[in-house]
């Protein structure tokens, strides 16, 4: 089978069913084929002399943005230059530098949702308020932006026009005719045809270009926390080393909201799912609370480093929801063109 597609990923509670009746390998349309083993992460994931590479689906998904990002950069020399290039913003410094503002955040949401008294506080929405907070954590991380959308009501339309977006996007890239989409994502009429989800997806574009005219033209962030450190001030002026290629407005414009969407999306999905399954499994959460008691003596020494590694059963409830409910929740195609 030439050019087959491969999709190495399905939701858990599909998967197991497919497990169940149909085993781990599974043809799921004429030419692809779904794998479920670990041998196939390995496989296609693990070395760059796979025979495989991302397949047509990604050349739709971020483009209205303007060009390919590093999660759909199909061509595997030019997606090596990204990574070069956006090694610095992922680094151990650039993590330290921010995690103050991730811990700010992080302790603004506890704040916002402790009970004024001592009994029960008023009923929250898990999944949403996760959202708000990846968005805000992300929003910090990227930008250097304080969106706020965990406090302010206000301010939460941001955060609401990710998952409408991707939901949109991601079916949308699988369209045979998707390449005859493409050039018209970003158009007035498109918008009209596909209503929300598209407004939304320009949005959040718009938010990322006019950060990266801001960063180009040296003007900082009109608002929070930018002092250089979030991931969008690291990239605009830097450089692949290796090749000496540099990025373009488009290519910040795409990195931005690929950066925000890929982060602030699964990191909500996992806590919610984490808080889900610690909620509901009395024993695994006090188990949890009292590591997490007994390793740090006030939430301020709750940080990055060896106590917080040393929390392994905590680590291990985090590691569980991502496998149950993965956050990559759909098939992420690639191709293969040897015969099968
Ligand atoms: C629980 C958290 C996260 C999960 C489960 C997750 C999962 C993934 C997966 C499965 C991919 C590969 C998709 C593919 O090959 O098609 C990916 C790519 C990517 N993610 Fe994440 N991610 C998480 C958090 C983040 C965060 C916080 C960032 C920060 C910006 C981020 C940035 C990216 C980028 C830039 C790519 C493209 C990388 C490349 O292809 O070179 N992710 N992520």
């Amino acid at each position: 089978m030439k050019n087959m597609k491969i999709s190495p990923q399905a939701p858990w509670f599909c998967s197991s069913l497919i497990d169940y009746f149909a085993g781990p390998i599974v043809r799921i349309a004429p030419n692809t084929l779904s794998f479920n083993t670990r041998s196939a992460l390995n496989a296609i994931y693990g070395t760059r002399t796979a025979n495989v590479k991302k397949g047509e689906w990604y050349k739709t998904f971020d483009i209205a943005a303007g060009t390919y990002s590093s999660f759909t950069e199909t061509d595997r020399e030019k997606h090596s230059i990204k990574r070069r290039w956006m090694a610095p913003a992922f680094s151990t410094e650039s993590i330290k530098a921010n995690e103050p503002l991730l811990i700010d955040i992080i302790e603004r949401f506890c704040e916002s949702l402790k009970p004024d008294g001592d009994g029960w506080g008023e009923k929250w929405n898990a999944h949403q308020m996760s959202v708000y907070l990846g968005f805000d954590m992300m929003g910090a991380l990227v930008f250097g932006s304080d969106f706020k959308s965990v406090q302010e009501e206000g301010t939460r339309d941001f955060a609401d026009c990710v998952l409408p977006a991707q939901k949109l996007l991601y079916w949308l890239s699988y369209l045979p005719v998707a390449f005859l989409v493409r050039p018209f994502l970003r158009s007035h009429f498109f918008e009209i045809v596909g209503g929300k989800p598209v407004q939304d997806n320009n949005r959040l574009i718009d938010y990322g270009k006019a950060q990266v005219q801001a960063r180009r033209s040296n003007e900082g962030n009109e608002k929070g926390f930018s002092d250089g450190r979030d991931f969008l001030s690291r990239l605009a002026y830097n450089d692949d080393k290796k090749s000496g290629w540099r990025p373009t407005d488009l290519d910040l414009d795409t990195e931005s909201l690929n950066m925000i969407i890929a982060g602030a999306d699964p990191y909500s999905q996992v806590f919610t799912g984490a808080i889900f399954y610690l909620v509901h499994n009395s024993e695994c959460l006090k188990k949890a609370t009292e590591e997490v008691r007994s390793t740090f003596t006030s939430p301020s020494e709750i940080i990055g480093g060896p106590q917080l590694n040393s929390c392994t059963y905590l680590s291990a409830t985090i590691e569980e929801s991502l496998r149950r409910l993965a956050p990559v929740p759909s098939h992420v195609p690639a191709s293969s063109s040897r015969a099968a």
